[in-house]
């Protein structure tokens, strides 16, 4: 029921895991948010050692290279009025981080066991109490494996795509729905067919469907879950 955070001290911890628009990111910061426990966005380290690694011109696929810079990222996650910020070497990379095409380079650095190796420490750290939602595609099979709730979290690629064209769309980005389709289709193989951490539901992983739910829907049978688990929540 609990993990062993950083410090030796117990944490409950709850793994978010799921295709990417299934809608992970959203519920996992409003379940943080509702039990006043830390979130760990770990897709965002993958985009931003992606980001990283292009800025300083370095091949995608030099796996010793993109682990040093995965090692040795200077990155803070500063609040604001606006979410959370992403503070790289001094700069505000939030938005950058955020494109289709960051989320493609992310997927390629991180089917590098080097890289991924490199930024276990650093997700691990998240879990402090009182509690940690932690969202990504191996929370709950590789970085945190006694998680006392895991939750795989899915829906169809026809509606990810759908989700995700909305939520570029109301941030004014130019986006096309059969391309984005394409992309995510894209993205899911590489995820689930690499050979470290492929996405894939554990054996003791609490399956959710969203198709045909809406956020709250979501929201509401996490915390029901949640509940159950962690009673002291
Ligand atoms: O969740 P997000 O779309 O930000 O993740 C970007 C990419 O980072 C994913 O497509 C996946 O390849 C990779 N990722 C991962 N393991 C995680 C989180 C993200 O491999 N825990």
């Amino acid at each position: 029921m609990t993990d062993t955070g950083n410090r030796g001290t117990p944490v409950p911890v709850l793994a978010v895991d799921g295709p990417g628009g299934a809608g992970k990111g959203t519920v996992a910061k409003e379940v943080a948010d509702r039990l006043g426990w830390h979130l760990l966005d770990s897709g965002s380290l993958y985009r931003i050692t992606a980001y990283a690694a292009l800025q300083q011109d370095i091949n995608l696929e030099s796996s010793q290279d993109v682990a040093a810079i995965a090692r040795e990222l200077d990155v803070q996650f500063v609040q604001s009025d606006s979410g959370v910020r992403v503070i790289l070497s001094g700069s505000d990379v939030s938005d950058a981080i955020r494109t289709e095409e960051a989320g493609r380079s992310a997927s390629i650095v991180a089917r590098d066991s080097a890289v991924r190796d490199a930024l276990i420490d650093r997700q691990r750290a998240f879990a402090e109490p009182p509690g940690l939602v932690a969202d990504g595609r191996d929370m709950g099979s590789v970085v945190f494996p006694d998680a006392g709730l895991k939750i795989f979290l899915t829906a169809s690629v026809a509606e990810r795509a759908r989700r995700r064209y909305k939520q570029l769309k109301d941030k004014g980005m130019d986006v096309s729905l059969p391309a984005l389709s394409r992309d995510m289709e894209e993205r899911d193989r590489r995820d689930s067919e690499r050979a470290v951490a492929p996405l894939r539901a554990t054996d003791d992983a609490r399956v959710l469907d969203s198709t045909n739910l809406d956020i709250q829907g979501v929201v509401d049978q996490v915390m029901l879950w949640v509940a159950e688990v962690f009673p002291n929540a």
